[in-house]
């Protein structure tokens, strides 16, 4: 039987030698390959050694492959190669290390700064079910980065948190264990704060785990007087 291809276009930048970035064309068997991250790595082990991307689960968990596949943002992993041609570029409003590799040091940057860790009211505060159920909406974030690069603000304001981060910080103010409340919500009042998001819901359409950052947000602006 006569072996089925797949064609993808992928974004190639080196900014140590390029001045420009340029789309590279290749043809990947589909014996080979099923998902997008599939081709890269056939492409990398078979065709050009010189790709650049990150990748590590495999499984949609880690969010270390999150690029612009097709016109949307997704999982390379669990993104599936269509039939026909395939277009892939890097995150957005993040530098570009090489190729499909982008410097996220602003986005753990914002990350780190909402402080993304619990710190318990006593210790024998211990969780209701309800309030597990609760904050279910926000625990499946894999930190992907992929709302960050969609939202128009990120681009914008380097000072902005971004929706991963609000997400994030939703996830410990529903917390009815946490103790940092106030403070939390002194972050996010400020001039890079909630009241900067415009509900444009690129967030919501970007983010691969149906997370809806915008919600979030929405929600944490109610806690504001
Ligand atoms: S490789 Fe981990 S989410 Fe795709």
């Amino acid at each position: 039987m006569k072996e089925k291809y797949y064609k993808i276009a992928v974004f190639r930048f080196d900014p140590l030698k390029d001045t420009a970035h340029r789309f590279d064309h290749y043809t990947v068997p589909a014996s080979k390959a099923n998902t997008v991250l599939d081709a890269l790595i056939y492409i990398r082990d078979y065709i050009d050694g010189t790709l650049a991307f990150r990748a590590s689960c495999r499984q949609g968990r880690c969010g270390s492959c999150a690029m612009h596949i097709n016109g949307r943002y997704g999982l390379a992993c669990e993104v599936r190669l269509v039939p026909g041609q395939n277009r892939v570029r890097p995150l957005g409003q993040m530098p570009i290390i090489k190729d499909l590799m982008v410097d996220m040091e602003r986005f753990w940057e914002k990350y780190e700064a909402i402080k993304p860790y619990l710190v318990r009211r006593s210790n024998e505060a211990a969780q209701t079910y309800a309030n597990r159920r609760k904050i279910e909406k926000t625990v499946d974030c894999i930190l992907c980065g992929a709302c960050f690069s969609a939202c128009m603000m990120t681009g914008m304001n380097s000072g902005f948190h971004g929706p991963a981060a609000f997400v994030v910080m939703n996830r410990f103010l529903l917390d009815e264990r946490d103790a940092l409340r106030d403070q939390r919500l002194e972050i996010v009042k400020g001039e890079n704060g909630v009241f900067r998001c415009h509900s444009m819901y690129n967030c919501n359409e970007a983010c691969p785990k149906n997370i809806k950052p915008a919600e979030n947000i929405l929600e944490i602006k109610k806690n504001i007087d």
